[in-house]
């Protein structure tokens, strides 16, 4: 296999303007004739150059240029290169007046195709996959995103086996095949050029569930959902999340729909989660179907956002397109970027943040600190099918946060404005992209081409200098680049530094009554070293200034300042970012379970008897329960933020706080410093548990973020009350066993089961609680 690499771009030599695909479809195979408009590409007619097409696992019956029959082995050529399956044409019978139609006769087998990727079966349904390059596994094909061509597709079917038929864009003719009493056909036509990797059909045994959505301008849309027969009432959650998804990027980017229906499908054999083949999107099942007895409140927001997802790319990334596959992050970052936006507005935006940012850390950190570690946009490749990464996909939805964070959302919306004014119908870079932001908001964005070039998580060191006599707080911030991309620049190793990164920070400085003295203000770092002088009033004790650094991630960076205890707790009560909040709490668990760990290690009793070691409670564990004592009492907080105020890292990220990753001595720690809260917590978290529920109980089951909300803040209740049984409360320990069978019993959703199942699995005296369970089947008793 043949390496690719960016800098070796060139544009096409010949490009299509219109697509034109006969599909007859068997139950053993496809035939595929295709008629291309083809063009020379650019200004020159340049005849010297072959055309040549991308194919694989095809069988190749004919070829004709403007109708006339090509002879293979004088005219054309296929042969197996480093770089796949060709089909060469010689320069010699191409016609020197462009455009010309180029004409092939193919065969493929979908049944046969276990890749799920081009056309292959799903049970009963044919179906396509072409991102990134499988549009060659149905027909020959010039199969590169720069190439962009209207499309046009006929299938033709049985009706029995086939009785639904799709493909992009809209249905312009159907009925039943001429000579036929078995057969049908469809017409579909798709107005917007498209590079091939959009290209879908799908056409099998479905059933829909159909609704409509009127667009900002007044024009009504069909959509429609398709899936298999016994799933169809499961379809209505993806319903409702797509008209949410329609509305919202109207109103906040101002981007319509453009055409007249859009057809989702669900599939059970797929390979990611969806795909957004202009105007028929497709699924795996399991992001789709939703109801109170399958989907758990996480499968409910998981669905509301790839349905959003694939939505967006309507814009970003099928009106405008990538020009090659080392810009997947356009149209992957950007719409990642635009699907977390889209959460944070149906939901509450720092949950949805802290989702992000842990989902980034546990992931997209890991792939950037171990071998995989790559650039957002990679500078070669083997296979693109590789590069579907979190770092593609997660790190480059922050680099366009940053974006957003320098310019604003005014300055941000006028940046997307331009890109669609300049570049609508195209295929494009990253450095297109760039360029549109800062020319809208007339500033120089170019040092932020060094975030799609270097791998590695950048740390910032943040110190703090107080002076009393000047009565000036300095912050000073150094940014440490810790990669380069190897592999472009392997013979410069050493030879040049790591340019810096342009990293905002966003941040403000409180006095001790939580007043912000300075900020929230956006901090431009472009140097190596950055420095804040800020001028404090006299009465301002400088030492009790605490500085509230990074607010709400505002860059993928590993920052790195030594807050005291105190501080850690103070900010966790009084920090404005409700993300640096939650963030404090987690610092203060994580330092509460590695000073434990400290004080266990040496002892050579650590991994042998885990329940039985005693840890006198240090002093960071006495504030850590202070803290939570206050979390839970608080009655105006969020209850589903409260639940992630009170979920604890996990031992993964613990791990990743420590130069040697000692399980053992963390699994102990962090049950001691469990064991601390719920002495003191346990019975109150308990009860508060019981309340809720009481209240939960009462409300019909329904999915909404504030809901969610309280189920997920319950439930981490119940999980807390149930480490209980580490201790000795027999009572307690009966009474919230019977509890959290009952609730496994009663439940009305899937969520409240499976948190009720999952403590329920953790009791080491098994054969007690399923007693309990069994009894509370039978009798149907309530707690
Ligand atoms: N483009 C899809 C998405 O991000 C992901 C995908 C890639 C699906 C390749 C299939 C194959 O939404
Ligand atoms: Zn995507």
């Amino acid at each position: 296999m043949q390496i690719t690499r960016r800098m070796d771009y060139i544009p096409p030599h010949y490009t299509l303007s219109e697509v034109d695909l006969d599909i007859q479809l068997y139950s053993e195979k496809a035939v595929v004739i295709s008629n291309m408009m083809v063009h020379f590409a650019g200004e020159e007619k340049n005849t010297k150059n072959p055309l040549v097409l991308d194919g694989e696992d095809l069988e190749l019956k004919r070829v004709a240029i403007n109708n006339i029959p090509l002879e293979q082995g004088k005219d054309y050529r296929v042969e197996n290169t480093n770089l796949g399956m060709k089909l060469i044409i010689k320069p010699s019978v191409i016609p020197q007046n462009a455009p010309f139609n180029l004409q092939s006769e193919v065969v493929n087998y979908p049944v046969r195709n276990t890749q799920l990727h081009g056309f292959y079966k799903s049970n009963n349904v044919f179906v396509t996959q072409c991102e990134a390059e499988g549009f060659r596994r149905i027909t020959y094909a010039i199969d590169r995103p720069d190439v962009m061509a209207k499309y046009k597709v006929r299938i033709e079917a049985d009706k029995d086996d086939c009785p639904v038929l799709l493909a992009n864009g809209n249905m312009v003719e159907s009925g039943v095949a001429a000579d036929s009493k078995t057969r049908h056909f469809a017409v579909w036509e798709d107005p917007f050029p498209k590079p091939s990797y959009l290209f879908a059909m799908v056409a099998g045994p479905l059933d829909c569930l159909k609704d409509t959505f009127t667009t900002m301008s007044g024009k009504e849309i069909s959509l429609v959902i398709y899936s298999e027969k016994e799933n169809v009432g499961r379809l209505g959650w993806a319903m409702e999340s797509l008209k949410k998804a329609m509305k919202w990027d109207e109103d906040k980017f101002g981007l319509e729909y453009d055409l007249d229906l859009f057809n989702i499908v669900a599939i059970n054999a797929f390979n990611m989660g969806a795909m957004e083949n202009k105007g028929l999107n497709i699924f795996n099942a399991a992001y789709i179907l939703a109801d109170k007895d399958t989907a758990t409140d996480v499968d409910y927001a998981n669905i509301e956002r790839v349905i959003a997802h694939e939505y967006f790319h309507n814009w970003t990334g099928n009106r405008v397109t990538c020009r090659d596959w080392f810009q997947l992050t356009l149209k992957e970052g950007l719409t990642v970027f635009r699907d977390q936006q889209f959460s944070a507005d149906m939901g509450i935006p720092v949950i949805q943040r802290i989702t992000d940012v842990r989902n980034l850390k546990a992931r997209q950190f890991r792939e950037d600190a171990g071998p995989l570690s790559h650039p957002i946009r990679p500078e070669s490749y083997m296979s693109i099918d590789n590069f579907y990464t979190s770092t593609v996909y997660n790190k480059g939805a922050e680099v366009i946060r940053i974006y957003h964070t320098i310019l604003g959302e005014e300055g941000f919306r006028k940046g997307m404005d331009l890109y669609f004014q300049r570049h609508d119908g195209q295929a494009v870079t990253c450095d297109d992209f760039r360029a549109a932001m800062a020319d809208a908001n007339g500033v120089d964005l170019s040092q932020l081409e060094q975030w799609y070039m270097q791998c590695g998580t950048p740390e910032v060191q943040v110190t703090v200098y107080m002076d009393p006599l000047s009565n000036e707080y300095t912050l000073t911030f150094e940014q440490d680049n810790p990669k380069q991309n190897m592999k472009a620049t392997r013979s410069e190793i050493g030879v040049s530094p790591t340019p810096p990164l342009h990293i905002p920070i966003k941040l403000c400085v409180l006095n001790s009554d939580g007043d912000e003295i300075y900020g929230p203000t956006t901090v431009e770092m472009k140097e190596k070293k950055h420095t804040l002088k800020i001028k404090v009033e006299k009465t301002e004790k400088l030492s009790q200034l605490v500085p509230s650094l990074f607010q709400g991630f505002s860059a993928p960076v590993k920052v790195k300042h030594n807050y005291t205890l105190e501080e850690l707790a103070f900010l966790m009560r009084n920090d404005p970012d409700p993300f640096n909040r939650w963030e404090a709490g987690q610092k203060l668990f994580t330092t509460a379970v590695l000073d434990t760990v400290k004080e266990l290690q040496g002892r050579d009793d650590v991994g042998s008897r885990c329940g039985a070691v005693s840890v006198n409670i240090n002093p960071t564990t006495r504030i850590l329960v202070d803290a939570f004592e206050k979390t839970v009492l608080d009655t105006k907080m969020e209850m589903g933020y409260k639940a992630y105020c009170l979920t604890p890292p996990s031992i993964a990220e613990l791990g990743q706080e420590m130069d040697i990753f000692d399980v053992d001595a963390l699994k102990v720690a962090t049950e001691r410093v469990e064991d601390a809260i719920i002495e003191e917590m346990g019975a109150k978290m308990f009860s508060t548990c019981l309340k809720l529920s009481q209240v939960l109980e009462n409300e019909p089951f329904k999915y909404t973020k504030k809901m969610a909300g309280r189920r997920a803040y319950r439930n981490a209740l119940l999980q807390w009350a149930f480490k209980m049984h580490r201790m000795d409360h027999f009572e307690m320990q009966f009474e919230i066993t019977s509890y959290a069978a009952s609730q496994y019993v009663h439940a009305n959703c899937l969520t409240d089961q499976m948190a009720a199942l999952s403590c329920l699995c953790r009791v080491p005296d098994n054969p007690h609680v399923c007693l309990i369970t069994r009894y509370i089947c039978r009798t149907g008793m309530r707690y």
